[in-house]
């Protein structure tokens, strides 16, 4: 008999998780105003809010933070992260940060003024925000095909390079800093970018005389599905893809905290040396010195095995089947998700579970709540909250999808936790009919709005 799949690791150390009542539950969410963020995490029996700065590190990862260098200046173990970085990424310049908004924030600083466009596929929300915040527009060209949550395709993330050659043609070079190519697509639902479609995003950059900027803070899971789905890619390593994809990048702005699978970090990257200097002085004055930014020197240690161990293929393996289990449970009770499953989470239909429900209601979020309210399962929103207002018209923007995100972190809950969730899933489903009014808005901010807004019940 053939052996079945199992995970690369053992487990070594837990945390007890806390049960709730229905009761509890019904209090709680009400004293945190509708908003999920605002729960208390041992409010929370299975946190599924995200997989950022939550998963669970290895023995490896621990024991290098014992022997790390925390000088101010020039420490050993930033030149160790340097020396994995430009091993893994062949960038040969990069500034710490304490995480990925902060490189956003240290790099659009640098580049971008008033007024400039910057197009990319699904720009994620701090990307947006920080993009806004600096009054410059950014310009979506996702394939159209990744709003249909039902059709089936490898490469659901990808740019629609026809509708980015537009923006390149109709605006001059001056005004478009940079092209931000996001991989894995996050807002997509975690979907892929093919290698094809990175090396056509970066001929056209290269013919139109614009840097190519990659987010980077699912790439690994990335290089799995180029590995796994793009033909001639099966026989190559995590780190031989990996290495091409950023042949194709100028600047990489990465979350550590995903693939990274450390709890704080971020990176900034770059290959030119005076972006390399000009970017310098706004880490300093944001983030920290160049050779720690917002790390200390255990984090370093931590992100430089962290991203070593991430880009193996079984690491990966385990992690992605994780999530296709669920997808594949939610299958069986015809629960409908953006298909097919994504890297780090599955993302609920919430229109097609809720159909009645108008979007001035907030379905996604909706649905949320009765997932909560249900198992004490928390996921988040991607719908129209956190797509917040129109910056000029500042009315509701009702993106196309209502979905609600449930992400598995990384090596952090087993299979038997995957199948309470799905079953949580399928009972919320079958009483979706009874689920007839949402949520309005009583508080929030003109940006970014979903981590503090205050809802009440209709
Ligand atoms: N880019 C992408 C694609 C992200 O998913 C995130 C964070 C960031 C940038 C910003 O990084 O949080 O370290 O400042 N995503 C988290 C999530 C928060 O839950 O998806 P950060």
């Amino acid at each position: 008999m053939q052996l079945p799949y199992c995970e690369p690791y053992k487990i070594k150390m837990t945390e007890a998780i806390r049960t709730s009542t229905r009761e509890e539950r019904e209090r709680w969410i009400r004293e945190a105003h509708y908003n999920l963020f605002k729960l208390r995490a041992d409010q929370v029996m299975i946190d599924l809010l995200t997989d950022s700065g939550t998963e669970s590190m290895s023995d490896r990862q621990w024991g290098a933070m014992m022997t790390a260098d925390e000088s101010y200046a020039g420490a050993a173990s930033y030149y160790r992260l340097k020396a994995v970085i430009e091993k893994i990424f062949g960038m040969p310049y990069f500034l710490p940060t304490h995480q990925g908004r902060a490189a956003e924030n240290v790099i659009f600083s640098t580049l971008l003024k008033e007024g400039d466009i910057v197009p990319g596929n699904s720009h994620f929300d701090t990307t947006k925000g920080h993009i806004e915040f600096r009054r410059a527009v950014a310009i979506d060209c996702t394939i159209d095909a990744a709003a249909d949550t039902q059709r089936e395709l490898p490469f659901k993330g990808e740019m629609d390079l026809e509708k980015l050659e537009a923006v390149l043609k109709k605006y001059p070079k001056e005004k478009i800093p940079c092209v931000v190519l996001t991989i894995t697509n996050n807002t997509a639902g975690g979907q892929p970018v093919s290698m094809r479609n990175i090396k056509g995003t970066a001929e056209l950059c290269r013919r139109y005389g614009i840097p190519l900027l990659i987010d980077s803070a699912r790439f690994a899971q990335n290089a799995y599905f180029i590995k796994t789905r793009e033909e001639g890619y099966a026989d190559k390593t995590i780190k031989e893809i990996v290495r091409e994809i950023y042949s194709y990048a100028d600047i990489m702005t990465m979350s550590a905290k995903k693939d990274g699978i450390v709890n704080m970090g971020g990176i900034l990257g770059m290959r030119s040396e005076e972006l390399f200097r000009k970017a310098s002085q706004f880490n300093i004055m944001f983030e920290g010195y160049v050779t720690y930014g917002g790390m200390t020197g255990r984090d370093m240690e931590a992100l430089a095995i962290g991203l070593d161990e991430n880009t193996e293929f079984e690491q990966l393996d385990a992690r992605i089947r994780q999530v296709k289990l669920l997808g594949d449970l939610l299958d069986e009770y015809g629960i409908p998700y953006q298909r097919p499953a994504g890297g780090h989470a599955i993302f609920l239909d919430a229109k097609k579970i809720l159909p009645n429900l108008p979007k001035e209601q907030f379905i996604a979020q909706t649905l949320g709540i009765e997932l909560y309210l249900e198992a004490g399962i928390r996921g988040v929103e991607i719908g129209s909250i956190l797509a917040d207002r129109d910056p000029v018209t500042h009315e509701n923007r009702y993106p196309k999808l209502e979905l609600l995100r449930l992400t598995i972190p990384s090596r952090i809950y087993t299979d038997n936790h995957i199948r309470v969730i799905a079953a949580a899933c399928r009972n919320v489903f079958e009483r979706r009919e009874s689920i007839t009014s949402g949520y309005r808005i009583t508080f929030e901010h003109p940006i970014l709005r979903h981590f503090t807004v205050e809802l009440e019940k209709i």
